[in-house]
């Protein structure tokens, strides 16, 4: 089946998997801006007929992009952040917008954990050092002790709070950084990102993006965190003042880092593929297919009880 002459516009900046792809196009008239070899001509012609916007977290949706469409009702994220996505602009406009949470939190907090595993036991070395035969020639050096630690976890929301679930099986000491106290949770909690940096092990980072997160994992966080401590981030890259990473990264003023998230993704600073004291992930927390299946089925929900008149299912406020 495929979209009618009467079937409400959709442009997608970017593609979904192909088993979303088929219904999407079933249900709507799509308009896939990543093949237009003229995106700006593409949106100028198709503008006065798009009624929802179908992005990616990573793509979001723009001043520009919105402001080019008159009749944009509802953007439609695949992705729990909407960082990409001008808000401001969608309130100003009474743009809907939703985004799918949740259905992601266990597979990001898995690899909170796997990430940090791999870090301090230095799996992808272990990995490296045997496919290269250097096993024949004597064991591989020790590295760090897991259990037992403190581990600080910045943004205790969804995920936050998934990833301290899944760390309380590993006899640590959990804290966590967030604007109050959870009057649910047992852990310790800080108001102050450097003191939690200070008081922990290991800080992973998984806070909203955006401006008022924008670095906030800073110089003086890092030197808090100090040459014992490893930093874990699954947020997003702009959480961390990447230079000043690089330079505690290269001058070993931490001990190391596992990264998912990077500024300017895919095309990151190849001064982190220099260092020997991180492991390098390619933004992928919520990347299963049983999690994106989740988030392409939730993206349509939403989509079909906009144009049904009725309330979002997971609406972003
Ligand atoms: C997804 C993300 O990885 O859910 C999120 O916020 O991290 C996203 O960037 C992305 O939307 C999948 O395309």
């Amino acid at each position: 089946m495929n979209a009618t002459a009467t079937s409400p516009h959709v442009l997608m900046p970017g593609a979904y998997p192909e088993w979303d792809m088929a219904p999407m196009q079933a249900a709507y008239t799509l308009h896939r801006l990543w093949e237009a070899p003229d995106r700006q001509a593409f949106i100028a012609e198709h503008a006065p007929h798009i009624r929802a916007v179908a992005t990616r977290g990573e793509l979001g949706a723009n001043a520009e992009l919105i402001a080019a469409l008159p009749k944009l009702e509802l953007i439609a994220c695949y992705g729990v952040g909407t960082d990409g996505i001008d808000l401001a602009a969608c309130r100003a406009r009474g743009i809907r917008v939703s985004n799918t949470p949740d259905v992601l939190n266990g597979d990001v907090a898995d690899l909170a954990v796997g990430l940090t595993l791999a870090l301090q036991r230095r799996i992808p070395a272990g990995d490296r050092f045997v496919r290269s035969g250097a096993w024949a020639n004597g064991g591989m050096p020790l590295t760090r002790r897991v259990f037992g630690q403190r581990i600080g976890i910045a943004g205790f929301g969804r995920i936050g709070s998934t990833i301290a679930r899944r760390l309380s099986g590993f006899d640590v000491e959990l804290g966590y950084f967030s604007r109050t106290p959870k009057q649910d949770s047992q852990h310790r909690h800080f108001a102050s990102l450097p003191a939690m940096a200070d008081w922990c092990d290991v800080l992973i980072v998984i806070l909203p993006g955006g401006e008022a997160t924008r670095g906030i994992v800073n110089a003086e966080v890092l030197q808090a965190l100090g040459p014992k401590g490893w930093l874990v981030n699954v947020s997003r890259g702009t959480t961390v003042d990447e230079g000043a990473l690089l330079q505690a990264l290269e001058a070993r003023a931490i001990a190391g880092a596992a990264l998912d998230v990077f500024l300017n993704e895919p095309r990151i600073d190849p001064r982190f593929a220099a260092l020997d004291n991180v492991v390098l992930h390619p933004h992928h927390g919520s990347g299963t297919e049983q999690t994106r299946r989740a988030m392409g089925e939730l993206v349509r929900r939403n989509l079909e009880a906009h144009f049904a008149g009725q309330p979002l299912v997971t609406p972003v406020a």
